[in-house]
C-alpha cells in the first residue's frame, strides 16, 4: 500500500494537468500530495520559470528557447493549450510566485534546476538569491542532472539539501556524494536494483526515482528502500 508522503507529484501531476503550472501544482495538493516535483530555467533577464524543455514548442505557442525571451514576453504564452482546451490561458508561472503558492498550500518542494550549457552556475545563483530572500515552505530540496550546478549550490547555500540527478549510477557515487555533501541521489527507476537503496542508505544517502506511473512498479521501488517515488499520475499508484 502506497502512502501519499511516498509520492512526488512530477511537473506538478504531469499525465492530469499541464506540467509546470499553477494548475498542474495545485492539483497536486488537492489530490492530498505532501510533495510535488518541478524544473526551473533561467529567462534572458534573469527570471526564474518552470519549463521542463529548454525549447518552448512542446508545451507553449512560443517559439526558441526559455533562455531567448524575457520574463515579459513568457509570462504572455499560453502553457496549457497543448494539454487540453479547459488548460487554454494557462501561463508559465514565475519560481518565486511557485514557491509562494506552494508554502501556502503546505506543499514540499523539490526543484530540478535545468541550466542551458553554460549557464550551469548561473542559473543556480539565481536560484539561491531567490531562495535567501523568500519565505520557503517547510521541506525544499534542491536537485539537478547537472553536477556544476549541484556544486554551485553547495558552494552558495551549503545547509540546503540537495540531491544528484542521474540517468546512469556513476561508479564514483561515492566520491561525488562526498564532494558535494549530497542528501540524496534522483535516478531512472530503470537503473534501480534491490541493492542500490540499502547500499546508499549505510552511506547515508537518500534514493528517489523517476519517472513511475504503474502502481506495482512503485511498489517493487519502495519495497527496495526507494524513499519516494515522481509519478505524473498520483491517484493511479494510490488507488
Ligand atoms: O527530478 C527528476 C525528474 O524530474 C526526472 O527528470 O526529465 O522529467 O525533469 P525530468
Ligand atoms: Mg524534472
Amino acid at each position: 500500500m502506497l502512502t501519499p508522503a511516498q509520492l512526488i507529484g512530477h511537473r506538478g501531476a504531469a499525465l492530469l494537468a499541464p506540467e509546470n503550472t499553477m494548475a498542474g501544482i495545485e492539483l497536486a495538493a488537492r489530490l492530498g500530495l505532501q510533495w510535488i516535483e518541478i524544473d526551473a530555467q533561467l529567462s534572458r533577464d534573469g527570471v526564474l520559470v518552470l519549463m521542463h524543455d529548454h525549447e518552448l514548442e512542446r508545451t507553449t505557442d512560443l517559439t526558441g528557447t526559455v533562455r531567448e525571451h524575457d520574463w515579459a514576453t513568457l509570462a504572455q504564452a499560453d502553457a496549457g493549450s497543448w494539454f487540453g482546451a479547459d488548460y487554454s490561458g494557462t501561463r508559465i508561472p514565475r519560481l518565486d510566485a511557485v514557491i509562494e503558492r506552494c508554502r501556502a498550500l503546505g506543499l514540499y518542494m523539490h526543484i530540478e534546476i535545468k541550466p542551458l550549457d553554460v549557464h550551469e552556475t548561473d542559473t543556480a545563483e539565481a536560484v539561491a538569491d531567490l531562495l535567501r530572500s523568500i519565505a520557503l515552505p517547510e521541506a525544499l530540496v534542491i536537485s539537478s542532472f547537472s553536477g556544476d550546478t549541484v556544486a554551485a549550490m553547495h558552494r552558495l547555500l551549503p545547509e540546503h539539501p540537495r540531491a544528484q540527478g542521474a540517468e546512469h549510477f556513476p561508479e564514483n557515487w561515492r566520491e561525488i556524494s562526498r564532494s558535494l555533501e549530497l542528501d540524496a541521489w534522483h535516478v531512472d527507476a530503470d537503473i534501480v536494483t534491490p541493492e542500490l537503496a540499502p547500499m546508499l542508505r549505510e552511506a547515508g544517502l537518500t534514493v528517489r526515482a523517476w519517472t513511475v506511473n504503474d502502481r506495482a512498479r512503485a511498489q517493487q521501488l519502495i519495497d527496495w528502500g526507494v524513499e519516494s517515488v515522481f509519478t505524473d499520475d498520483p491517484p493511479r499508484l494510490l488507488r
